[in-house]
């Protein structure tokens, strides 16, 4: 009797202090987990003030994709194992529907949302079984990852993403977002659209773009990361299709590039618009890169012919780029190939180039102004000596280093 009485009470109280409710996902061996967890979010009773937990100790079988209503104060916690289905045709039938929500994990919307991983080494995986994927070199309706849409106060943090298909973590439309302290062992990584996003803290292995900024992109900074064997911290690609781009206020720093195919990279298509202004990559160390600077914007698809000269063709214009404190050495082996490349020529030859060059800037003529390169100190693998490419025609102001295709000379403008 005294006892019910005073549970009650405690129930009242509790109900008045905070509404906070907390949903553990449930799991059964063998089957999907999605659909327990969807009906959960169906009812509503999650979508506010609520902690949504993958439990620790469990392995979650996450067949179909999630797709989280907008939320407002909602933690969802990977604490748990959580794997995709392990066969590649399974996950090519669901990207193939039309129903498919854009990524495995897709959020759709609103306010304070976090996305929390787990600091323990053991758990708070998400294995995606990339590595078949890879294998197959199959990209045929390859899944985006998670899809942080439209959020304002977001974070992602202490996220662990192992062997992903395909792109992971992309944040397009959301405003006000910290990505810090999390994982990739995998194919490609983060894809920055949005408004004023930091990520800081970030250890990233993979095969395609450490960091990609699109367009619409403003207030970016990345910094105080690692990244292995990928394709380099880029802005682009920009303007296809005849798009117009507008990425502004980027500033990447503090950053290790190992083992890749390029450091800073800048790409816009051939035929775009739009305009990519105050970029800064600085104090980046590289280690074995087979192209530590490098803009180009001539991206070209070498299928449909030689990219065209015209100068009366549009492009996205670009400015006020600067790169500063790049330290480390060029991946100038004879005969080696990176392992993306599956055509001769591979896709990232540049014509003329020798694989010695620190900086290649391949720019139009009057669409990029205020482009700067300072404070480099590279050498080749081989001992030969380092060189750049650039077209003297095509920028107005000091690049930094002596403009030609030739060897690297700094100007004063590159050593001041
Ligand atoms: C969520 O909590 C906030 C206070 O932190 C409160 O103002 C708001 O009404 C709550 N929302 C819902 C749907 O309960
Ligand atoms: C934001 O969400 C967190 C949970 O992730 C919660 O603890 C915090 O109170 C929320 N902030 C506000 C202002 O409601
Ligand atoms: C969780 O997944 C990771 C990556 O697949 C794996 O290395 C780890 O052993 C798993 N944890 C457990 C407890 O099985
Ligand atoms: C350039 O971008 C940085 C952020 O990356 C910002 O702090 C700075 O104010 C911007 N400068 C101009 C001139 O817009
Ligand atoms: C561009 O110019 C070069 C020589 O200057 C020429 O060989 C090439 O065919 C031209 N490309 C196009 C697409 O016109
Ligand atoms: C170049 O851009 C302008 C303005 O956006 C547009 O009117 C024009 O058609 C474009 N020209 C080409 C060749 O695409
Ligand atoms: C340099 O750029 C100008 C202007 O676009 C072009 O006419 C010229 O062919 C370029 N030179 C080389 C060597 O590519």
């Amino acid at each position: 009797m005294f006892g019910v009485r005073y549970s009650l009470a405690l129930c009242l109280l509790a109900s008045r202090v905070s509404a906070w409710s907390t949903y553990t996902v449930p799991h059964i061996d063998g089957q999907d987990d999605t659909p327990a967890l969807a009906s959960a979010l169906a009812s509503g009773k999650y979508s506010s003030n609520a902690t949504i937990v993958f439990a620790k100790g469990t392995k979650y079988n996450i067949f179909t994709p999630i797709k989280f209503p907008v939320l407002n104060n909602v933690e969802v916690r990977i604490e748990g194992n959580l794997s995709y289905p392990d066969d590649i045709a399974t996950i090519q039938k669901i990207v193939g529907t039309s129903g498919f929500p854009g990524a495995w994990f897709t959020f759709t919307g609103g306010n304070n949302v976090t996305l929390r991983g787990s600091q323990d080494p053991d758990w708070g995986w998400v294995d995606g079984h990339g590595q078949a994927w890879w294998d197959a070199v199959q990209q045929t309706n390859r899944p985006h990852g998670w899809a942080f849409s439209k959020i304002t106060n977001g974070v992602i943090r202490d996220m662990k993403l192992w062997k992903p298909i395909g792109w992971n973590f992309a944040t397009s439309g959301s405003k006000n977002v910290h990505i810090f302290n999390n994982k990739i062992v995998a194919v490609s990584s983060f894809s920055a659209g949005g408004t004023d996003l930091v990520f800081e803290n970030n250890h990233v292995q993979n095969g395609d773009d450490c960091l990609t900024v699109g367009s619409g992109a403003k207030n970016i900074v990345f910094k105080n990361s690692y990244c292995e064997g990928g394709h380099g911290l880029s802005i682009g690609s920009l303007g296809s299709g005849g798009s117009v781009a507008d990425v502004q206020d980027v500033l990447i720093e503090n950053v290790v590039m190992k083992d890749s195919l390029y450091a800073a990279r800048f790409k816009s298509w051939t035929g775009g618009n739009g305009l990519a202004r105050n970029i800064t990559w600085r104090n980046i160390a590289f280690d074995n890169v087979m192209f530590p600077i490098y803009v180009t914007q001539n991206y070209w698809d070498q299928g449909v012919g030689p990219r065209p000269n015209s100068s009366s063709i549009n492009n996205t214009h670009i400015q006020d780029f600067l790169f500063e404190n790049f330290v480390g050495t060029i991946n100038d082996k004879p005969g080696y190939v990176e392992g993306s490349c599956v055509s001769d020529p591979c896709w990232y030859a540049v014509e003329g180039a020798t694989g010695k060059e620190v900086a290649i800037l391949d720019l139009y003529p009057n669409t990029a102004t205020d482009v700067l390169v300072k404070h480099v100190l590279a050498t080749t693998e081989t001992g030969s000596p380092v060189r750049v490419m650039c077209n003297s025609s095509t920028v107005t102001s000091d690049v930094g280093f002596k403009c030609w295709d030739g060897l690297f000379i700094p100007t004063k403008a590159g050593l001041l």
